[in-house]
């Protein structure tokens, strides 16, 4: 007899054609299933005690969930918006000193999206106590944990080398770059695990690979995110948190390259011949969000350079 195979909670009933039975194993081919079965780590019922079963299905849809994008104001974190809510997700977006360019980005994204829920937040990531505030707003606005976090917002002043960095250049850096992720993910785990549900997706850097046009300072501190994403995936897993990082490198018609002649002779080196556009690391994001199995992994959106 089949026994079909009811989730507790988020999981769904798991397909017959998936080959779950009772453990009354009598003939070759359901001997055959069984071990399968056993191989693949699948739970069994016996149909005289009726035990629940988890069996884990894929969940990829990020409509209707929310997504915490920081620095939406700039030019990747704003792609990353607009990405997210064409999917069809509820946005709490944060700034820090450009109120108009995220007042701009709202208004086109309630005119495209309508019937999101979009909040924004001021926060300065160099700031425990704004990180903490933005937390308590989002939960009173939107009433539900977030299951998106892309921490994206980052600082780096171009300095090369080392001789230049003033210490507190260096601890500014890692404060916004890194110590910065390291609260939000803090801010946002408990409720990803509750729900068993969650996507962390850091905007990392080239520069964690050692390129780059920024000095060692900006490299520590998207090497630390790298690191921190690594190890926090394989800590997350069991919970259906997936961790990884998008590593761009030239991207153009942002704070960072607003164009070709703040960054002059650049563009020559880049092996595709051409900037990279926000909304292309948007994508790679929105892949990360929307791709469950994918977990531990950098990506390098860059245009050839290494
Ligand atoms: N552009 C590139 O080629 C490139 C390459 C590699 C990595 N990245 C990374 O991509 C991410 C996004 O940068 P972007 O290129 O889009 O540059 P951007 O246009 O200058 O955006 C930077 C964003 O970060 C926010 N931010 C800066 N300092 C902050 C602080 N102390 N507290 C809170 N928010 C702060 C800015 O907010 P306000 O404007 O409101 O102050 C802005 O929203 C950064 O992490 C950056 O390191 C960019």
């Amino acid at each position: 007899m089949i026994t079909p195979i009811i989730d507790e909670d988020r999981y769904q009933t798991y397909p017959r054609s998936l080959g779950i039975y009772s453990n009354n194993h009598t003939s070759k081919a359901s001997q055959h299933t069984a071990r399968c079965c056993r191989y693949h780590r699948l739970l069994y019922l016996n149909t005289r005690d009726l035990k629940l079963a988890r069996v884990k299905m894929a969940d990829n849809s990020i409509s209707g969930r929310l997504a915490l994008v920081t620095g939406a104001s700039g030019g990747i974190g704003a792609a990353c918006a607009r990405k997210l809510a064409s999917s069809g997700s509820h946005l709490a977006l944060t700034y820090s000193t450009s109120k108009d360019k995220i007042d701009t980005l709202v208004g086109e994204l309630n005119e495209s999206s309508k019937g999101l829920r979009i909040s924004i937040h001021k926060v300065d990531m160099g700031s425990v106590e704004d990180i903490t505030r933005m937390f308590q707003e989002i939960q009173d606005q939107h009433k539900a944990p977030v299951d998106i976090l892309v921490s994206n917002a980052g600082y780096g002043k171009r300095i090369v080398d080392v001789s230049d960095i003033p210490l507190e250049e260096f601890e500014y850096t890692l404060n916004i770059n890194l110590r910065a992720s390291f609260l939000l993910v803090k801010g946002v785990v408990e409720g990803m695990k509750a729900q068993k549900f969650g996507r962390i997706i850091f905007v990392s850097s080239i520069a964690a690979y050692g390129g780059g046009i920024n000095g060692c300072h900006y490299a520590a501190s998207k090497g630390g995110l790298m690191a921190m994403m690594k190890n926090l995936s394989s800590r997350l897993v069991q919970y259906n948190i997936s961790v990884n990082d998008v590593a761009p490198a030239m991207i153009e018609a942002t704070g960072m390259i607003p164009n070709a002649a703040a960054v002059p002779g650049v563009v020559e080196t880049i092996p595709i011949g051409r900037f990279g556009q926000p909304s292309e690391i948007a994508n790679a994001v929105e892949m990360f969000a929307t791709t469950g199995y994918c977990t531990g992994q950098s990506l390098i959106v860059a245009g050839g350079l290494k």
